[in-house]
């Protein structure tokens, strides 16, 4: 329908250049919500600023990460549920990573920040209602994991 059509369409837009959005919405989750970043601990040690975290290669990966599974919920708009195993095991992880719920919702503002910087006038209203309500999908998914 016009709704899956229009993510499809504004992803594809944005992933011409995946890494830059990611760095944009990751730089702004950083900036809403600092404490964050100790969480991301590679070989034990944790970044002392947003900036040295943003700039690892390690962290980077993370994005990179971050941004496939979005690409696969896009790819799989029609079902979703054949994703539910692994979103229910990724929520599971990042609970024992000791990621807070309550975060995935600044996860998500700043996610529709960078889409709104990334899509310029092309990010109308309907294109927020849409990836929020795709972002919602996935997070809430996720959020069993925290319950099991
Ligand atoms: C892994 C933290 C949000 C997808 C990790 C790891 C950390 C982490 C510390 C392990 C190290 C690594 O693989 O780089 C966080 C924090 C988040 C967050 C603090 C924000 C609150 C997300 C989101 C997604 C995601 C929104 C996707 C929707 C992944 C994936 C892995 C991962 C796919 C690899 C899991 C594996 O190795 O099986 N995350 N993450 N993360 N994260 Fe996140």
């Amino acid at each position: 329908d016009a709704e899956k059509q229009m993510i499809r369409d504004t992803w594809s837009q944005v992933t011409e250049d995946p890494l830059v959005h990611g760095i944009v919405w990751f730089t702004r989750l950083f900036d809403l919500e600092p404490d964050l970043v100790p969480l991301f601990k590679y070989n034990g040690v944790c970044y002392s600023s947003a900036q040295d975290c943003l700039a690892s290669p390690d962290f980077l990966d993370h994005i990179r990460k971050v941004l496939s599974v979005i690409d696969a919920a896009v790819t799989s708009l029609e079902s979703l549920s054949s994703l539910e195993e692994y979103l229910t095991g990724l929520g599971r992880k990042h609970k024992a990573i000791g990621v807070k719920m309550a975060s995935f919702n600044t996860v998500g503002e700043s996610l529709l920040y960078a889409l709104e910087k990334g899509l310029g006038e092309n990010f109308t209203p309907d294109t927020r209602a849409s990836w929020a309500r795709l972002y919602a999908m996935v997070v809430d998914v996720m959020s069993r994991g925290w319950q099991i």
